[in-house]
């Protein structure tokens, strides 16, 4: 298969040396991108800034706001057969960009943030016959959130971790996460490292896509 994956944080400019993002390192969408290549898939990689080496034999593609995610988003989704997104995209920039310092001087500041585009949402016309992973970063509600993210978000599999953890979501080598597909099917796997979790996903992903080829061989 030919596989996008997103990884890592974006990070929106408030003026030439601040910016807003949050903790993203970028472990969980290398190790997807590390198994993917590793058994053989084309792998293009979108990433925001991350203290993270790209691993070998994948076409990487640097990127740092939410803005410029979507636009590489669009243009590698046309050649790949499956989006994973598992980068933490800001969801809110400000609405001004200061092109210089801003001065502390200033006894208080307060910055207008607008919203950046969702990209997995804006999408969906775009989907075709591609399967897109989302993953559902919460703090309470996992299930129910999950849920409502892939249905608003047409995904076909969505990974569900909860992020208040201490050995879960952002930064660590470790996730616990629950799968739940299009179909209603919820599994819950136990704590794992990063490098298994991407290999169940992997797994899921290579069963969805062989079971898409036989219907449409019987379909021909
Ligand atoms: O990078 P690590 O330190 O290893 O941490 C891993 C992780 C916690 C970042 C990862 O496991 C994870 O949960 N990634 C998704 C983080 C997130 O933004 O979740 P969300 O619930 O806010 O968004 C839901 C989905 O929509 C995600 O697939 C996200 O990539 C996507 N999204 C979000 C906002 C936006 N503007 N556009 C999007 O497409």
């Amino acid at each position: 298969m030919r596989i996008l994956i997103t990884a890592g944080p974006t990070r929106e400019a408030i003026d030439p040396v601040r910016f807003l993002s949050n903790r993203s390192s970028g472990k969980m969408g290398y190790c997807l991108a590390r198994v993917a290549a590793r058994r053989g898939h084309g792998v293009t990689l979108v990433s925001g800034p991350v203290a993270l080496r790209p691993p070998e034999g994948v076409t990487f593609v640097p990127v740092t706001s939410a803005l410029e995610m979507l636009a590489a988003v669009k243009r590698h989704l046309p050649r790949c057969d499956a989006l994973i997104m598992a980068a933490a995209v800001a969801d809110w920039r400000p609405r001004n960009v200061s092109p210089q310092k801003l001065k502390k001087a200033t006894a208080s500041r307060v910055l207008c943030l607008v919203p950046t585009p969702d990209i997995l949402a804006s999408l969906r016309s775009k989907k075709g016959r591609r399967i897109f992973i989302g993953f559902a970063a919460e703090t309470e509600r996992l299930l129910a959130e999950a849920h409502r993210k892939l249905r608003d978000k047409n995904l076909d599999l969505i990974v569900a971790n909860d992020v208040s953890r201490r050995d879960a979501g952002f930064e660590v080598d470790t996730n616990r996460v629950t799968l739940v597909d299009a179909s209603g099917r919820v599994q819950a796997l136990p704590l794992m490292t990063k490098m298994k979790v991407a290999a169940r996903i992997l797994d899921w992903l290579e069963a969805c896509g062989l079971s898409a080829r036989v219907l449409q061989r019987s379909a021909e």
